[in-house]
């Protein structure tokens, strides 16, 4: 973790393609966390403040190709940047955990990867518009079929992403875990491929190292 970036509080934000089990261990650290007398924040992205929500539905619902790349890129920057703004600084501020679903590495992989090579772009945008990097990245590794098995299986509204189907899950794993290369002093690679309660006491022990 890079300590000189943490000012008063920690951001940890959870990767990982669609139904790795993200949301359900955010879930248990924050359990984890409370539990040992911190001070707790659960976000996602996109979303996370009352207008980024909105640009959420906007961005998440609807046909496939509702936008281009390069509008969504603008429409999830836009979303973070409120986020950050109004939820995330704020409360690192007040010394908090925030713990954060999908953060700009999301948008490294699915805007700057999957559709169209954005990357470059994705880049300069967030250097310009957010600027921070997370102090740690729980990537949550695993098989793209049993993914997005758990995912379909969920039927949420927001499922624009996930009928791009597993050839987009099969690039964004490999993506993500070359980003967790690119990024080492922050990102931590987890199997995902075990019961909850595995995955969660792993990631519960590496994040209380990290805090110590
Ligand atoms: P994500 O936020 O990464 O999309 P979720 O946490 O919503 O993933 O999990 C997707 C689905 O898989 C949910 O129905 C959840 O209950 C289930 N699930 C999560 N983790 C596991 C696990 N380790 N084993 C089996 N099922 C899981
Ligand atoms: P969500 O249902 O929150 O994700 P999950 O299925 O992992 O629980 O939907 C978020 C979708 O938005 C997901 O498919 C990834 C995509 N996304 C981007 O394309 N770019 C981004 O910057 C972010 C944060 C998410």
């Amino acid at each position: 973790m890079t300590k000189a970036r943490r000012g008063a509080g920690t951001f940890i934000t959870f990767e990982g393609i669609d139904g790795s089990g993200k949301s359900t261990q955010l879930k248990h650290l924050a359990a984890h966390l409370r539990a040992c007398g911190h001070d707790v924040v659960e976000t996602r992205e996109p979303g996370g403040s009352p207008g980024a929500e909105e640009i959420r539905a906007l961005v998440l619902q609807g046909e496939p190709d509702r936008w281009s790349a390069e509008t969504e890129l603008l429409l999830f920057t836009a979303a973070r940047r409120d986020h950050l703004e109004r939820l995330i600084e704020p409360a690192l501020r007040a010394g908090k955990i925030v713990l954060c679903d999908r953060f700009a590495d999301s948008t490294r992989m699915y805007q700057g990867l999957s559709r169209g090579d954005l990357r470059g772009k994705v880049d300069k945008l967030h250097a310009l518009m957010i600027g921070r990097e997370p102090d740690l990245t729980l990537l949550i590794d695993m098989d793209p079929a049993t993914g997005l098995a758990r995912a379909l299986s969920r039927r949420t509204a927001d499922e624009r992403f996930e009928a791009f189907g597993e050839d987009l899950q099969v690039a964004m794993r490999a993506g993500f875990l070359d980003l967790a290369r690119e990024f080492p002093k922050r990102f931590r690679v987890i199997d995902g491929a075990r019961a909850v309660d595995v995955v969660a006491a792993e990631i519960a022990q590496l994040v209380d190292a990290e805090l110590a």
